[in-house]
């Protein structure tokens, strides 16, 4: 569903990130040195959804409390979070509390009208604990908070690294957590089953979408098997080529679930309006990650895409546009996108991931001179 594009975000005050504004495009790949911040911009834009979802208290709490994600531990500072689209915007500015919490200082949702100079602004309160987007939606000027309430929504990260033994996507799911799928693949199996056995000729297309994305980096991998046992509850099954034992999760590769989920995710029928992943890179043989960067461009064709790399392999398939590269200064994570015209004699001879390696884009590790913090 194409939602208003989002434009920019700007960060301040959040953990390595004392200052940033970061232009959105519709892809959009963060590079960068261990340490150097991507984690944390993709943690900025998780915050924003937990906000939505009135979690932020459990969102601070998840991770260490207020001092761990204010800029160093400063009691005295604040973060401010402001997500810019077209033509709504939203911004937050979070404070410490007692216990270690963030309280909402502001929290404002404007609307850009094309013929006035600045926006309608409407502030939504001071010192509340969780947001107050979802009761603002019914009042008299719900409008506006309603619409940057679905922007927030829209924003989604996903994680789907975990593979041990009790991760949520090899735990059996109620068939009814079907509508979309979750940040942590936790109600896969029950989302394939529903576009698998939906009359939706869309739904079905994805599924086999789906399944063929997977054979071409399982050649193996035959279907799911998908059967919902007592209490209408289901888990992931599956076939291989040539054999009629049915395998459980567990018995799958680890980079093979991975691919499973990233599939299901990015073929999705309605992609998330921007879907975030760190690293999805993670545990993938190269072909696979050739085949991962081919999901990626196709979900930016529908909607925005932001994800964080280490993988040469991955940085290899996309444009220089695509590229932000993060690096530390003075203790702070700067934001920038290379300048493709400057490059442009060296990208006709190499490819994005060479260039890297050479150090011409920047983002390599370095020391930092903290005299001009
Ligand atoms: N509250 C904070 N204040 C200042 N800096 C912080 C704070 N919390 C974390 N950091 C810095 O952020 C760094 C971690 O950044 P992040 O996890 O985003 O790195 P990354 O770019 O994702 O690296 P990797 O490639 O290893 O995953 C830490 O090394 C630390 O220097
Ligand atoms: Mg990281």
């Amino acid at each position: 569903m194409p939602g208003q594009p989002l434009k920019s975000i700007q960060i301040e005050g959040f953990t390595s990130i004392r200052s940033a504004t970061v232009e959105l495009r519709q892809l959009n790949i963060l590079v960068g040195a261990n340490g150097a911040g991507k984690s944390n911009f993709v943690q900025a834009l998780a915050l924003l959804g937990r906000i939505v979802d009135g979690e932020l208290g459990l969102f601070v709490g998840l991770n260490g409390g207020a001092s761990a994600l204010l800029t160093d531990g400063d009691g005295t500072s604040r973060i401010r979070l402001e997500l810019d689209a077209d033509p709504n915007s939203y911004e937050a500015v979070l404070v410490p509390a007692a216990n270690d919490e963030l309280i909402f200082e502001t929290e404002v949702v404007y609307y850009h009208e094309p013929k006035y100079d600045r926006p309608y602004s409407k502030s939504l309160g001071h010192g509340h604990r969780e947001t107050r987007l979802a009761t603002e939606t019914g009042g008299p000027r719900g409008g506006i908070a309603k619409y940057v309430f679905a922007l927030l929504e829209g924003c989604k990260v996903f994680h789907f690294h975990d593979t041990s033994a009790d991760a949520p996507v090899k735990r059996t799911v109620s068939t009814a957590d079907n509508l979309t799928l979750r940040p942590d693949a936790g109600n896969l199996a029950a989302y394939l089953y529903r576009l698998q056995t939906s009359d939706a000729a869309a739904d079905q297309a994805a599924y086999r979408r789906i399944v063929g994305a997977i054979q071409l980096v399982a050649p193996f991998f035959r279907d799911f098997v998908l059967q919902p046992e007592n209490n209408d509850r289901i888990r992931l099954r599956w076939q291989q080529q040539g054999s009629d034992a049915v395998f459980s999760a567990n018995q799958m590769s680890d980079g093979t679930l991975r691919f499973v989920c990233l599939a299901t995710l990015l073929l999705q029928p309605e992609l998330p309006a921007l879907v975030v992943l760190d690293e999805p890179e993670l545990g993938l043989h190269p072909f696979a990650i050739v085949q991962l960067a081919n999901l990626l461009r196709q979900a930016a064709s529908r909607s925005q895409v932001l994800i964080a790399t280490q993988s040469v392999t991955l940085m290899n398939q996309f444009e220089v546009d695509d590229l932000i590269v993060v690096e530390r200064r003075a203790g702070g994570s700067t934001f920038s996108r290379p300048d493709a015209a400057e490059l442009e004699a060296w990208l006709a001879e190499y490819s994005l991931g060479e260039l890297w390696e050479k150090n011409l884009l920047g983002g390599r590790p370095a020391r930092e001179d903290f005299d001009q913090a």
